[in-house]
């Protein structure tokens, strides 16, 4: 186990899946109360309303699922069937409680989602692509899964974007891979946030796989 608190600053010094995992199955009992709450998170809220304002429907893949946030809102949005995926079990363990998904699938993202390729008509993820956490590697393994015309509606941190190479990434895809591309500026956290990441912003990245 990890000696450090889980919080916001041990989550952006993550260097590798295995420490993603560790932090997460401390986390997990108390992210919704601890972070989420107190940091007025919402970003999860803002990639939902994204998803579906852009057509979204399910199935859909919740990538990153944690404790079930975005998943929440997506259902209360009339979206289904939702399926969760994440690294770690106890995130996932935190989600199934919700009573939103349908399926909860461990796996680590960089290493693949044990899913049948075209398995989602729809892919959301808010908070995963990350400092610390995925990076762009990530997304031809959420292009397998996807079908034909999927909707997609990920959130990257601007930060991340401009640091692990998203947009040669997205250049690339954009050639052959993915259409209707728009990229959506938010704010992570709502006016009650405190702290130096209050302002941190994100990008909404919009898509279908052609
Ligand atoms: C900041 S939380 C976001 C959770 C949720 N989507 C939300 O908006 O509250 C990041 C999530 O990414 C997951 N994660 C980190 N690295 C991962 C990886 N390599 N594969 C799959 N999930 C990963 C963590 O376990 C954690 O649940």
């Amino acid at each position: 186990m990890t000696s450090k608190t889980p919080d916001l600053e041990t989550a952006y010094a993550l260097r590798t899946p295995e420490e993603s995992r560790r932090l997460y199955a401390e986390w997990a009992g108390n992210y919704d109360s601890s972070f989420a709450a107190r940091e007025d998170y919402q970003l999860h809220i803002h990639t939902a309303r994204a998803f579906v304002a852009a057509g979204g429907q399910g199935p859909v893949l919740d990538v990153g699922a944690g404790t079930g946030l975005c998943g929440a809102v997506l259902s209360d949005l009339g979206v289904g069937p939702i399926d969760a995926t994440d690294i770690s079990a106890e995130m996932l363990d935190q989600a199934m409680r919700k009573d939103i998904y349908r399926d909860a699938i461990a796996a680590d993202l960089t290493v693949g989602v044990p899913a049948p390729a075209g398995s989602y008509s729809g892919i959301v993820s808010s908070g995963t692509f990350t400092t610390g956490h995925v990076g762009p590697d990530a997304l031809d393994e959420l292009l397998r899964l996807a079908r034909h015309g999927a909707q997609f509606a990920l959130s990257i941190n601007a930060q991340h974007f401009q640091a692990a190479g998203f947009a040669d990434k997205f250049d690339s895809l954009r050639a052959r891979n993915i259409q209707s591309f728009t990229l959506k500026e938010t704010r992570i956290y709502g006016d009650l946030a405190a702290g130096p990441h209050k302002d941190d912003i994100a990008l909404i990245a919009l898509f279908e796989k052609t």
